[in-house]
């Protein structure tokens, strides 16, 4: 099909309905109280404070934050509650839960004397 010279092409324009907020909780990151909503993800309020990095790779110590936002990459490790390697894209907050974008002491644990990070049974994320 042959585009006619000086034709002007509208895109559609899609509305989107407006965010509702469910109710206004506190959660902890690193230690400091925070507000948040009910049913956001971890990544979410982390985002909403300006934090950037939620993690650093073990070996070479690089700063890790979103990257897909959908559960794939693992690049947005955190650890909530004391569960680590959690993905802050896909793990909702709850009130009251505590959130942490250190490592963990488990996976410092985890990681040799070449900085080389070591799997363990169940923890896909060290993989
Ligand atoms: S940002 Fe990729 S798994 Fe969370």
């Amino acid at each position: 099909m042959r585009i006619p010279r000086g034709a002007v092409y509208r895109r559609s324009v899609v509305s989107l309905p407006p965010v509702e907020r469910r109710d206004q909780i506190t959660v902890s990151v690193d230690g400091q109280p925070v507000l948040a909503y009910a049913g956001e993800s971890v990544a979410a309020v982390l985002l909403a404070q300006g934090i950037r990095t939620f993690r650093h790779t073990a070996k070479m110590g690089e700063g890790r934050g979103i990257y897909c936002g959908i559960g794939i990459c693992y690049d947005c490790l955190v650890t909530v509650d004391g569960v680590a390697n959690l993905r802050a894209c896909l793990t909702p907050v709850a009130a009251g839960c505590a959130i942490e974008t250190r490592p963990s002491a488990g996976w410092q644990a985890l990681t040799g004397s070449d900085g080389m990070a070591m799997p363990v049974d169940g923890d896909q994320a060290a993989l």
